[in-house]
């Protein structure tokens, strides 16, 4: 028997590449209306900019109609930074999306327990960063985490994990925290599903599997570059043409974010202080220069 996900709103924090693209799926897959919230007014336009794009594309190739697309752009509002999370607070589930950083993520799930209903869903769509450390700041003050009410807080933080482009990359990656709880898990899951997407769980391992598997080869390809093995272009051209890759190692890190590649990579080393996750030279030196890849325009490869 299907579980129902019960998510009659969503909001999505965070209005970058992927949290726009969260929340087009939801909108048009799971047919949800949606919060977006991004304390950035140009990110929130740059968002919906994106999403009306990736609409009229779909209508023009005669994938959705008008009224559908018109459907799920109506799903779609935004919540600015007046009201901040506050604006968030009727959601039934919040996906977070906003970068890799620890510090911040605890302070918004800190934020997001005290804000949102008890039985809301918080899902964070981290890449690497421990979904227990995050569920561990989803308490609200002057409450311990090991008491039953900390427990029963914690155990509606989820680890949801949507691959970029969103609306054309079939997976989602589900991760439980120590505190998870199975109805949350489920209920993450069902969700998942109706935007359309398969879904693997992991556990809560640094990078999990996706990222566990992705960055040492990502990295590895760009030693191989620092090392003079091989040009960019033969580095990825062979991984293109010789393993039937869409894109090689480079242009992959250039199309994740070199800064998101990095953060990343830290996390893997201090996670498991395995060298084998210890980041390149070059790569930390090319985030040093500000050089993140395809979003500011250069990265291994220019993007005029
Ligand atoms: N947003 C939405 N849609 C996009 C897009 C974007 N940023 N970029 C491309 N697309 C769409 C295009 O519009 C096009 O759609 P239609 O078929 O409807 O026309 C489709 O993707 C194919 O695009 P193109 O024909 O322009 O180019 P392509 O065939 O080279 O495909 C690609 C582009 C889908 C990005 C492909 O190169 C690819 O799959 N690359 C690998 C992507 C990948 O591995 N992503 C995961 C990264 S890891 C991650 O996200 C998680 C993490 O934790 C770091």
């Amino acid at each position: 028997m299907s579980i129902a996900h019960g998510i009659r709103t969503l909001g999505v924090l965070g209005a970058g590449q992927m949290g726009t693209g969260i929340a087009l799926v939801s909108a048009l897959r799971a047919k949800v209306p949606v919060l977006l919230h991004d304390r950035s007014p140009e990110q929130l336009t740059k968002g919906l900019a994106l999403v009306d794009k990736l609409l009229a594309k779909d209508v023009n190739k005669g994938r959705l109609t008008n009224e559908q697309a018109k459907e799920a752009r109506d799903r779609l509002m935004i919540v600015g930074k007046e009201e901040g999370l506050k604006g968030l607070r009727d959601v039934d589930m919040v996906v977070e999306a906003v970068s890799e950083n620890l510090t911040l993520k605890r302070n918004i799930f800190k934020n997001l327990a005290a804000e949102l209903r008890p039985d809301a869903i918080l899902a964070t769509n981290t890449s690497s960063i421990s979904i227990t450390k995050i569920a561990a700041a989803a308490v609200p003050d002057g409450v311990s985490a090991a008491s039953e009410e900390g427990k029963k807080s914690a155990s509606r933080v989820v680890g949801l994990h949507f691959f970029n482009p969103v609306p054309v990359m079939k997976l989602v990656e589900i991760i439980s925290a120590l505190q998870t709880s199975e109805e949350t898990l489920n209920r993450a899951r069902a969700f998942a599903s109706a935007c359309g997407k398969e879904v693997t769980t992991s556990k809560d391992v640094p990078g999990f599997v996706s990222n566990a598997l992705l960055m040492p080869f990502i990295n590895e390809a760009i030693m191989h570059l620092e090392k003079g093995i091989a040009t960019r272009e033969d580095i990825d051209t062979t991984l293109k043409l010789g393993m039937n890759h869409p894109m090689g190692p480079l242009q992959l890190a250039d199309f994740i974010g070199l800064d998101t590649c990095l953060a990343i990579q830290q996390t893997l080393y201090e996670g498991t202080r395995d060298s084998k996750y210890r980041p390149s030279v070059l790569l930390e030196r090319m985030v040093d220069a500000q050089w993140y890849g395809r979003k500011n325009g250069k990265g291994f490869y220019e993007y005029p």
